[in-house]
C-alpha cells in the first residue's frame, strides 16, 4: 500500500472523466482508466461485446493507446470503476501492465472517495516478464 499524492488524484480524475464512455450494456459495470506514460495521459474504457469473451477491459484499452503512441514504459495507471470499494485490475490486465513496468504505480477508485494505491509488484508478485524468455537469465525456469 502507498500514500496517496496529488498526482495520483489528478490521474484518477482522468479515469473518472472517461468512465461515462464505457460500453458496458451487458454487465452495466463501467470502468475508466488513465495511463501516465512519457509525460502524457492515455485514457481507456471497458468495451463489451455480444460474444462476452471478446470484451476488453478499460486498463488494456488505455495501455493499447499509450503503446500506439510509441510509449514503452508506463509510470502509473488509474482505474475508476462502478464498485463501492476501489476497483482493482483483473489478472489479465495485471499481466499486460507488467510488460511495461512491473513496478508501476496503480491508483484505484470506486464510487466513493476511498482510494487505494499500490505498486503493480504488490498486485502481481513474481510476474512472468520477458527476462524469463532469455535462456541465460538466472532463476528462469528450465
Ligand atoms: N472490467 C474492467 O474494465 N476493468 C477491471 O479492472 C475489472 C473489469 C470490466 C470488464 C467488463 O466489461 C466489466 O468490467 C465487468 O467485468
Amino acid at each position: 500500500m502507498r500514500n496517496l499524492t496529488q498526482p495520483d488524484l489528478a490521474l484518477l480524475a482522468f479515469a473518472r472523466e472517461v468512465k461515462p464512455h464505457a460500453y458496458a450494456p451487458y454487465s452495466v459495470f463501467r470502468v475508466g482508466a488513465a495511463v501516465y506514460a512519457g509525460g502524457e495521459i492515455f485514457q481507456g474504457v471497458n468495451v463489451e461485446n455480444a460474444a462476452y469473451g471478446a470484451t476488453l477491459c478499460a486498463e488494456r484499452g488505455a495501455v493499447m493507446a499509450a503503446v500506439a503512441a510509441g510509449c514503452r514504459e508506463i509510470d502509473a495507471i488509474a482505474v475508476a470503476g462502478d464498485s463501492e470499494s476501489p476497483t482493482v485490475p483483473c489478472g489479465s490486465c495485471r499481466q499486460v501492465l507488467a510488460e511495461f513496468n512491473p513496478a508501476m504505480r496503480v491508483i484505484m477508485g470506486g464510487r466513493t472517495d476511498e482510494v487505494l494505491v499500490m505498486s503493480l509488484e504488490e498486485l502481481l508478485p513474481e510476474a512472468f516478464v520477458r527476462g524469463y524468455l532469455d535462456q541465460d537469465e538466472p532463476g528462469a525456469p528450465e
